[in-house]
């Protein structure tokens, strides 16, 4: 279930000591947030719980984002990147997120975990007009065709800076 609202284009801006927390079962349903999730989502528990994650997508967001978010964390592995959000007044917010599987000691998986902090301007910057070429790609292509359409897109500017996602996201954020 998405957001029906239209985007209005106002920001919301973590601040430093932010964390936005949420945490999910095996299947990507919402099981937990906290305070400032709800805060810049705008939603209260009972409107989170027991949804997936895409009641905050913002229609901005590129779908290749996701697919490479899915396919690391079934990989076993964490996801990090920037992500733009849509509250449930229309605002929007922008996040550096770390994804995460949680595995019990035999190795089932648990869920996911997430924890978003403030992003750099640097990689909001570098990211905000690559998606906006990989959505025009994706809408372009239509729905089947959208991630084959935009991914060339996303690994041309990673080939421009010669580091890998996961190098370019880090050095966007820590440097
Ligand atoms: C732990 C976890 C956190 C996620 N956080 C976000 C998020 O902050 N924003 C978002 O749009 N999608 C997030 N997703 C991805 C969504 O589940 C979903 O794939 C995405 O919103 C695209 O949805 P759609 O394919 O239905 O359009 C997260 C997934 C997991 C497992």
């Amino acid at each position: 279930m998405k957001l029906k609202v239209r985007p209005t284009g106002v920001e919301r801006v973590m601040r430093e000591e932010d964390f936005i927390v949420s945490k999910t079962n095996p299947k990507g349903i919402i099981t937990y947030c906290n305070e400032i999730f709800m805060e810049f989502s705008q939603m209260d528990e009972q409107e989170l719980l027991g949804k997936q994650h895409n009641v905050i997508r913002h229609p901005e967001m590129p779908r290749a984002v996701f697919r490479l978010l899915w396919n690391t964390l079934e990989n076993g592995r964490e996801f990090n990147g920037f992500i733009k959000n849509l509250a449930a007044d229309g605002g929007h917010y922008w996040v550096f997120a770390n994804v995460t599987p949680s595995k019990d000691d035999k190795g089932n998986l648990l869920g996911y975990f997430s924890v978003r902090r403030k992003p750099s301007q640097a990689g909001i910057r570098w990211f905000e007009p690559l998606y906006a070429r990989m959505l025009e790609a994706e809408q372009a292509a239509g729905a089947a065709a959208a991630i084959d359409a935009s991914t060339p897109l996303l690994n041309q500017a990673l080939d421009e800076v010669k580091r890998g996602y996961n190098e370019q996201v880090f050095a966007l954020q820590f440097s």
